[in-house]
């Protein structure tokens, strides 16, 4: 589909050049109930959507958009488990995950939620025990450390919600996570533990996945070492895949191990058994309010009308601004140590999602799509990149996400922390002209400096307080708006092919490395491969 083909692509291509010269400012001037109108309550958040450029009538334009697209038809394709995933011929049914039990999704003459439930059963048998300490290691002691080890998908998701949910987690165990094959990342995650009271769980979706394999054998390697060659390792190994035939050959028992499904995605699978390391750490219960919160950001993507829908509504402004202003990135940036880790984990499932070139058909798209996603907590982002926030030269359209209440309150922490972000929305929007700045006396060779030139939009999520339901709802809420722009830009946001050559590529060049042929390599390539070999020779 060729979107700018669309009546609508014209209309709102000519709609950004009228609005060019409109600000914020403006806007909010002309509309007094402004706010009113562009905020939506849902599963726990708040979105004020206000500060954007964009009138009503941009919004309608957009909705137009959306609907010319087929946004509710795909939306309701995917709910019903239809194949959407066109290159890799998969459903995609990640919002399977976190249905309520009690209901049937028949894909394939098989009931998904019954296969998700039984799962999910066992994840919490499991995690139970490990959480009672009843899960015993080779010498009779009880596992307290858990090592999970995995990459991409089977990683970021883990360690954000780890890191976002350490507040409902059992302090008395130790919980860790190994991605890269550099051998530094195993090494100081394993320095310091005790191998009696340590357990693996090898997380990946294909268990093929070189650097997961290496730190795993890694993994071994180091229990061996410590318990001995003899070391039972159905005490200390665990697996969590879709690929029972690969974990059993790497002679993990079946007993510890945790399945999930082709029809989940690497980067939507932190609410399948990818979680167990969640699970252990919050508990059944609180990984069931996790779910929670998932399903309820799904019911309203699925039922609330467009105009009111928080993904969508999300989703088509940043359409609006990647493809009718060049923006190219979005800063996320939460108001919420907590949630230190999720910038890291949105990049995954915003730009392995949508960062494609080319159409469902295999033809070129025709406009911008997936931009880039980057952020830091604040406040202490505001003390490095947004001085280039408010003063460079490029629009970076902002998601701030804050808690009204911390789960930490300490004297007047959450009030300075509440009022900078508030503060740093609005700096943004209305920033601050020559004239008021001139009237304050300031110095008119300084006054150009000291200019904000405003007009930059950004939204404003808000929720009480971080819960297992307020993150299942964030989450959801990105994958959602990943999923309704992979939609209107007409890509597949559910394939990752881009990632493959580069890992052919190195599988290639290993046997170099180790003194193989190099002449199928580039000059550049193998200047550095014997580089590495001189640094490695004798
Ligand atoms: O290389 C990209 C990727 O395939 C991601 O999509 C995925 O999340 C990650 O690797 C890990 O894959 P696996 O879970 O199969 O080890």
């Amino acid at each position: 589909m060729d979107i700018t083909a669309l009546p609508v692509w014209d209309a709102l291509d000519e709609h950004a050049d009228e609005i060019a010269f409109t600000t914020i400012r403006d806007l909010f001037a002309i509309e007094p109930d402004r706010v009113q109108r562009c905020t939506i309550e849902a599963a726990g958040l708040a979105l004020d959507w206000s500060k954007h450029r964009a009138t009503a009538h941009t919004h309608a334009l957009l909705l137009d958009l959306a609907r010319a697209a087929g946004v509710e038809a795909r939306r309701d394709a995917m709910f019903r488990g239809e194949r959407i995933n066109s290159t890799e011929h998969r459903s995609v049914l990640h919002v399977a995950l976190r249905t309520p039990a009690g209901q049937q999704l028949i894909v394939d003459g098989v009931d998904v939620i019954t296969d998700v439930q039984r799962e999910l059963a066992r994840m919490e048998a499991f995690a139970t025990r490990i959480r009672n300490r009843e899960f015993l290691g080779h010498t009779g002691q009880p596992i307290t450390t858990i090592v999970n080890i995995g990459i991409g998908g089977s990683d970021l998701g883990p360690v954000m919600a780890f890191e976002a949910l350490r507040h409902y987690a059992d302090r008395g165990l130790t919980i860790r996570y190994v991605s890269n094959v550099d051998g530094t990342d195993i090494t100081e995650a394993l320095a310091d533990l005790d191998a009696a009271h340590t357990l693996f769980i090898i997380s990946s979706k294909t268990f093929t996945t070189s650097e997961t394999m290496t730190n795993a054998s890694t993994a071994l390697a180091w229990l061996r070492t410590h318990l001995g060659d003899d070391v039972d390792v159905a005490r200390h190994f665990a697996a969590v895949s879709t690929n029972a035939a690969k974990v059993a050959e790497f002679g993990i028992d079946p007993a510890n191990v945790v399945g999930f499904w082709d029809w989940v995605g690497g980067r939507f699978s932190m609410d399948s058994a990818i979680g167990l390391s969640t699970m252990i750490a919050i508990g059944p219960d609180g990984f069931r309010r996790l779910l929670a919160g998932f399903h309820a950001m799904d019911e309203h993507f699925r039922t609330a009308p467009l105009e009111a829908n928080m993904p969508v509504t999300m989703a088509l402004l940043g359409v609006w601004y990647r493809d009718f202003f060049g923006a190219q990135s979005v800063a996320v940036l939460p108001y919420e140590q907590y949630l230190k880790r999720f910038p890291a984990y949105l990049q995954q499932l915003t730009m392995e999602s949508n960062g494609k070139s080319v159409h469902h058909d295999g033809s070129e798209v025709e406009v911008e799509t997936g931009a880039v996603y980057w952020g830091e907590p604040g406040t202490n982002g505001q003390h490095s990149f947004h001085q280039l926030l408010h003063q460079g030269t490029t629009m970076i359209p902002v998601d701030f996400l804050v808690g009204l209440s911390s789960l930490n309150p300490v004297g007047e922490h959450q009030e300075l922390l509440v009022s900078n972000v508030l503060a740093q929305a609005s700096v943004l929007a209305f920033g601050k002209t020559a004239d008021e700045i001139a009237d304050e006396g300031v110095a008119a060779d300084l006054v150009p400096h000291k200019v904000m030139p405003g007009n930059r939009p950004s939204s404003l999520l808000m929720y009480d307080v971080l819960t297992p339901e307020v993150l299942g709802a964030l989450v959801a809420l990105y994958e959602h708006i990943v999923f309704v722009q992979g939609v209107i830009w007409d890509v597949n946001s559910f394939d990752q092919w881009g990632v493959e050559l580069g890992k052919v590529m190195a599988s290639r060049i290993v046997p170099a490395l180790r003194g193989g042929d190099v002449t199928a390599f580039d000059a550049s390539t193998q200047a550095a491969v014997a580089r590495f070999r001189a640094r490695h020779a004798g």
